[in-house]
């Protein structure tokens, strides 16, 4: 199989998956986290470079306190154990998104594992943490407002902008996957998917796995990507 460069997951419908068997939602998160593991090992040892998926987003603070705290503390606990999972498959972890909003002890705990696995190659596993397209893109011209007041051509502004994004080091976008049946983007990487192949799958996240993936980067190779052109 050729390298897909950039793979990116919507990672949906946790939260009905666990009501349709009578649990509380955060159940279907803790399943979730399994299907996290099984994809990304996936992702390195089979031709993927980047592989991003989206955690949390930038309007995900409106759910219950009960559910937040919950992910915020699934996610250093995840943090905590999947370092070896990183190591033991050569994958290197990276957060985007606004992470200054976290508590001290998890975005130490983010930063540690970046560092820690900042040599690894066979894939870069990013996770959208406080991420919201609108937020990044902000920050970004934030980052450059002066510089922006001395450009005229927009396109010397949008390198500008693509090379301040969270992303920057990462390619456009080729492939992006939404499961738990919604189509639409919920303010995920809205810059970086402009020419992306859009999935979406009726497949709650719990249930999702390698073969459904297979199945779906099997379909892309027979898209015509135009970009554009003819
Ligand atoms: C996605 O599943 C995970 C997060 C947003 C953290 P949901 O929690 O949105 O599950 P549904 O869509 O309500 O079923
Ligand atoms: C998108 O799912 C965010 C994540 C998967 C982290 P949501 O469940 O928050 O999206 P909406 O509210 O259905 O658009
Ligand atoms: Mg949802």
């Amino acid at each position: 199989m050729q390298k897909l460069k950039h793979l990116a997951i919507i990672m949906d419908g946790n939260g009905r998956w666990a009501q349709s068997r009578g649990e509380k939602r955060v159940e279907g998160h803790k399943v979730g986290v399994n299907v996290v593991r099984e994809i990304t090992t996936w992702c390195a040892q089979n031709a993927v470079t980047t592989l991003t998926l989206y955690a949390f987003s930038t309007e995900n603070w409106k759910r219950p306190k009960y559910e937040v705290d919950f992910l915020m503390k699934m996610l250093k606990n995840y943090l905590d154990r999947e370092l070896e999972t990183y190591q033991k498959n050569n994958i290197r972890f990276f957060a985007i998104g606004d992470l200054d909003v976290f508590s001290s002890p998890l975005k130490e705990k983010i930063l540690e594992v970046q560092e820690k696995t900042s040599s690894n190659t066979a894939l870069n596993q990013v996770l959208a943490l406080n991420y919201g397209a609108r937020n990044e893109i902000s920050r970004a011209i934030l980052k450059n407002k002066q510089k922006i007041l001395e450009l005229n051509q927009s396109l010397e502004i949008e390198r500008l902008i693509e090379s301040s994004l969270d992303t920057q080091e990462f390619s456009d976008v080729d492939l992006l996957i939404r499961t738990g049946g919604e189509q639409r983007l919920s303010n995920f990487l809205l810059w970086q998917c402009s020419y992306a192949e859009l999935f979406f799958t009726p497949t709650l996240w719990p249930d999702f796995g390698v073969s459904e993936l297979e199945a779906i980067i099997q379909d892309f190779y027979t898209r015509h990507r135009r970009f554009g052109g003819l």
